[in-house]
């Protein structure tokens, strides 16, 4: 498989949204919003240019962006476990060297990747606590 990672272009903008809001992917977000197409497009106008695509043989497999230095990384369902994301991360890192990841404090396979490529646990994030529903 020939990984590579290149960067976001308005035609990748599509592929990026469906994968952020698959239901195997979403539950990995610390935001978990409903994008629509529209949505996107505005998003990406702003923030695109953080973004990058790893292809493998020539075909979108995932995505990694870097928004300010807040990582955000996901692999298609049916490709991950293959190295795909470690391949985005350690890439991404050689032209966004001061990233960090935010993760949800129960996403552990996150919390597992992200110690795997040697990232540390530098902050807590606190908020505050949730409405009670009647
Ligand atoms: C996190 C994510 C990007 C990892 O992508 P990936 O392409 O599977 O990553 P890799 O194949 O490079 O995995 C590297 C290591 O991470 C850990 N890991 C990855 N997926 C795992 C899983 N499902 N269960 C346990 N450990 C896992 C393993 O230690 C793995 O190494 P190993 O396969 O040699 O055991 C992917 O699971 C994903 O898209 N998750 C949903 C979105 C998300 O939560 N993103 C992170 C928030 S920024």
């Amino acid at each position: 498989m020939i990984l590579e990672l290149i960067e976001n272009e308005e035609k990748y903008y599509e592929f990026i949204r469906l994968l952020r809001i698959n239901p195997m992917t979403a539950l990995g977000w610390v935001q978990l919003d409903h994008i629509t197409p529209e949505q996107q497009k505005v998003y990406m106008a702003q923030h695109g240019k953080g973004y990058y695509i790893c292809l493998a043989d020539k075909v979108p497999v995932g995505y990694i962006g870097a928004v300010g230095d807040d990582l955000r990384v996901a692999t298609l369902p049916e490709y991950q476990r293959k190295g795909l994301g470690s391949f985005m991360v350690r890439e991404l890192l050689k032209r966004h060297p001061n990233v960090y990841a935010r993760i949800k404090i129960d996403n552990n396979i996150s919390i597992t990747f992200f110690k795997k490529l040697g990232f540390k646990l530098s902050y807590y994030i606190m908020t505050p606590p949730t409405k009670i529903e009647k």
